[in-house]
């Protein structure tokens, strides 16, 4: 299963991420995290600390010089097989983190240096990797590229019970679906179960329904971690809910 995750800023797309990622090791299967976000917040959210974390992709400017060129030629088809060592990290046994930064060009061609790079890193760890893929994608629409969209099998929508929020959640849902990514699913995060939502065709069918969870911010008072909380239970099963959407 190959999903991108996506919403407004500050919604959860890291920390579902990362539950929805722990949640397949733990059941013995071999996941790929990718970190497509400037922030790359996906490596504290695993409890990583900062010297843990690989340099990211876009901050290698030898290696895009060197694979995709610069000025007017540019090599669209560059040799990637041999980076994902480079630039990734196995956090455990069957999960593994690849920090790439942001993808940009939303539904456009940009045939900009590091985005091609990018993009092929994308193809081939989506080809090469027979088993789940989860990108965490940069906050709002404008990096919701074709570049994204097109390597991905589903679209995890993350939002608040916010009027902003499930706006930004319905603009992605219309523009992956113009993008032709039909499979998506909306996932409710810090919202409690009488929450009604307001009716809106983009928005995506709801999977699941994250509440407020008090371990979670005592947790972040001290640590950037969100793994290991004691409700780790009723996440599993929320998570199983999402994926179930995409099987
Ligand atoms: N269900 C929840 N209950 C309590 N706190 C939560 C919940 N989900 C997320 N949080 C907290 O909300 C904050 C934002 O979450 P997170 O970083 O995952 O959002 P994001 O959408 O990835 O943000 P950004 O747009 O900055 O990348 C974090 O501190 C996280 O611990
Ligand atoms: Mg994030």
């Amino acid at each position: 299963m190959k999903l991108a995750v996506a919403g407004k800023g500050g919604v959860g797309k890291t920390t579902l991420t990362v539950w929805l990622g722990d949640y397949l090791a733990r059941k013995g299967e071999d996941v790929w995290l990718v970190d497509a976000d400037t922030a790359l917040s996906l490596g504290p959210a695993l409890g990583l600390g900062e010297d843990q974390v690989p340099t990211p992709l876009v901050r290698h400017k030898d290696l895009i010089q060197e694979r995709v060129g610069s000025g007017g030629f540019i090599n669209l088809n560059p040799r990637v097989d041999d980076l994902i060592d480079r630039l990734s990290l196995e956090v455990r046994e069957g999960l593994h983190l690849l920090v790439m930064g942001t993808i940009a060009g939303a539904g456009s061609g940009c045939g900009c240096a590091p985005n091609a790079l990018l993009k092929a890193l994308l193809v081939h760890l989506v080809f090469q990797t027979s088993q789940h893929l989860l990108v965490d994608l940069e906050a709002g629409v404008e990096h919701l590229g074709r570049g994204t969209v097109s390597q991905v099998d589903g679209l995890v929508v993350v939002s608040e019970p916010s009027l902003r929020a499930l706006n930004t959640a319905s603009q992605i849902g219309s523009l992956a679906s113009d993008l032709g990514l039909k499979q998506q699913a909306l996932v409710l995060n810090r919202t409690d179960q009488d929450f009604v939502l307001p009716k809106d065709k983009s928005l995506p069918q709801v999977a699941a329904v994250f509440p407020p969870l008090d371990s979670l911010q005592k947790r972040q008072q001290s640590s950037s971690s969100v793994l290991d909380l004691e409700d780790r239970e009723r996440i599993d099963a929320l998570c199983e809910q999402v994926l179930n959407r995409f099987s």
